[in-house]
């Protein structure tokens, strides 16, 4: 039998946007024209950041190619959101840009991150040259180039790849994975495999997470946090659908409607997985009902934690709910989206937090410090509080709630956005951009690190990592908030599947049920 993913190239090669089999989006969904302005505060706020990241960062001496953003900023945004925008020039001038990138080359030795890079260069540079017709063969060589430098994350017979690759030796360095750094290369991989006609990438990453998936779990379906490519075995047992395992959880499902269940053992691990936390990690806070997925670490204790990072959940149980045809999947990822909204709708600037917890039922255990007086007095308002006040700019809150609009075509999902939008226009505009901040519920806090700092430090990354995230988040941000007023049938949900870091990826038509 041929690997799946190679039965998956014929297919792909077959897509047509044509329509068929089982649908994610709400049939015949319009934006109400009421909303179009929305659309228009979401291109100026990309004018605005864009222009800065410009004169800013844009080509500058000390962007290193790889694991800087551009990448994400250009490939992705450029054929993204720009090419939606209708933009070209700026797109071409990325192009243009990318063309001159020595990936083979880096400026000073360094480890890269075999998942940032998969994520940020080979999603953006594909997607880019999807969306921009295939016009550009370049972004396709590119993706190429860097990726045949990342497979070098494959040692001997391993079947996991390690975290990061010396591009100079090209070795990896040796130590443990997570398991979404395993698991969250496949979509793009595959998709290189396919426009390039080398079957390797796609066979390579769907072994990893085959591998994966195989492994005894703390929780049926539900993977341990990190694993040892070495020996193949897991060297942690917590299980969250947060950091460390979040997006190998969320590529399952993607994966199974890109191979349109070519191997079924992708859809099979995620029903598993979702199975499985219905059962043990879904919790209802004590106050205002709100639904949460706890997490249950490795003395087997349910931790009464949530974040900010964690809320793709309820986007992603909505696209497998759809794809299943699983009311009971769709009814709770809602109610999961509703909670991780009531984030937002809780605090001073209207935009939710990096980490909070809650209290249900059967306690309010979450492993760290016990909950202060004032934390009890706002989540005795608002059934969570806070234990991380800060906002770098993360996209999974605007992600689900993306979702949500386009499965259910309920107006208050666009409502949601449209807050959002007027919150950040209200509370991170600095002389130049939109910056990060410390506290979402105390705005005198003020921004994260100094403004000026901030822009090139920050913002414009160099080697503070967290603040780095500033800019590669608020790619994100803007395209789902973007892709939110925008006409559903342009990237659609059900002609595209989105890599974890919001580049869309063309998708066959899909199965009848999956
Ligand atoms: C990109 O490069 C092409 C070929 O060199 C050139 O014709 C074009 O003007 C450039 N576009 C931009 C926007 O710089
Ligand atoms: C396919 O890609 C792999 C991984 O980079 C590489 O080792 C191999 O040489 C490539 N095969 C061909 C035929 O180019
Ligand atoms: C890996 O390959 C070596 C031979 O190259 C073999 O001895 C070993 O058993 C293999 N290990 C696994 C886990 O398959
Ligand atoms: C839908 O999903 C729930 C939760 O995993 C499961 O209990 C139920 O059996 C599923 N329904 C069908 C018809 O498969
Ligand atoms: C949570 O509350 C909902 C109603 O809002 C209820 O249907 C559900 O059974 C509750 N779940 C848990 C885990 O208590
Ligand atoms: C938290 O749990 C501890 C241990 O069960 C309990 O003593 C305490 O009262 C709880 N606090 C709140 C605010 O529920």
């Amino acid at each position: 039998m041929l690997p799946s993913c190679v039965r998956f190239l014929t297919l792909l090669g077959a897509a047509s946007s044509s329509l068929a089999g089982v649908t994610v989006q709400k049939p015949g969904l319009t934006v109400p024209p009421a909303y179009a302005s929305h659309k228009t505060d979401v291109e100026k706020i990309f004018t605005t950041s864009y222009a800065a990241y410009k004169e800013f960062a844009f080509g500058h001496d000390e962007l290193h190619p790889v694991t800087e953003g551009v990448g994400d900023d250009l490939g992705g945004w450029g054929a993204s959101l720009v090419d939606a925008m209708g933009t070209m020039d700026l797109l071409e001038e990325a192009v243009n840009f990318t063309a001159t990138i020595d990936f083979s080359t880096p400026p000073v030795p360094q480890l890269i991150s075999v998942f940032e890079t998969t994520i940020r260069w080979v999603g953006g540079l594909i997607s880019a040259y999807e969306l921009s017709d295939e016009k550009y063969p370049i972004l396709i060589t590119k993706a190429k180039e860097v990726t045949d430098k990342l497979a070098y994350a494959w040692v001997g017979n391993n079947t996991m790849p390690y975290h990061s690759v010396d591009f100079t030796t090209n070795t990896p360095q040796i130590g443990t994975n997570s398991i979404a750094g395993v698991g969250t290369l496949s979509l793009e991989w595959l998709a290189l495999s396919h426009y390039t006609g080398n079957e390797t990438y796609g066979k390579l990453t769907e072994g990893g997470v085959i591998a994966v998936a195989q492994l005894p779990a703390p929780l049926p379906g539900l993977a341990g946090q990190n694993v040892d490519p070495s020996t193949g075995q897991f060297t942690n047992l917590y299980v969250t659908w947060g950091a460390g395992s979040d997006s190998y959880f969320e590529y399952l499902i993607k994966y199974a409607r890109y191979t349109n269940n070519a191997n079924t053992i992708f859809v099979d691990s995620w029903k598993t997985a979702v199975d499985s936390s219905i059962r043990t990690l879904l919790r209802n806070s004590t106050v205002g009902g709100h639904m949460y997925l706890a997490d249950y670490d490795a003395e087997q204790l349910i931790r009464h934690v949530g974040s900010h990072l964690a809320c793709y959940y309820a986007g992603n149980w909505l696209l497998g709910g759809k794809l299943l045809q699983n009311q009971t999947i769709i009814d709770i990822a809602l109610q999961l989206n509703d909670g991780c909204w009531n984030t937002y709708a809780s605090t001073e600037t209207g935009i939710g937090p990096e980490t909070f917890a809650f209290i249900s039922s059967d306690g309010n255990f979450t492993g760290g410090a016990a909950i202060t007086d004032e934390q009890l007095a706002f989540y005795n308002e608002h059934g969570f509080y806070i234990t991380g006040s800060d906002y770098i700019q993360r996209p999974e809150v605007l992600e689900s709630n993306f979702y949500a609009w386009r499965v259910t075509g309920d107006t208050k999902y666009l409502d949601r956005a449209a807050s959002a939008i007027a919150s950040f226009n209200k509370f991170l505009p600095t002389t130049v951009a939109f910056a990060c901040l410390n506290n979402v519920n105390d705005i005198t806090q003020g921004f994260i690190d100094d403004m000026e700092s901030f822009w090139h430090v920050g913002l414009f990354r160099r080697s503070v990592c967290v603040l780095n995230l500033c800019i590669y988040r608020f790619a994100e941000v803007l395209k789902y908030l973007y892709l939110t007023f925008d006409d559903p049938t342009h990237i659609s949900l059900d002609t595209h599947v989105w890599n974890t870091e919001c580049h869309p990826l063309r998708a066959p038509p899909a199965l009848d049920s999956y």
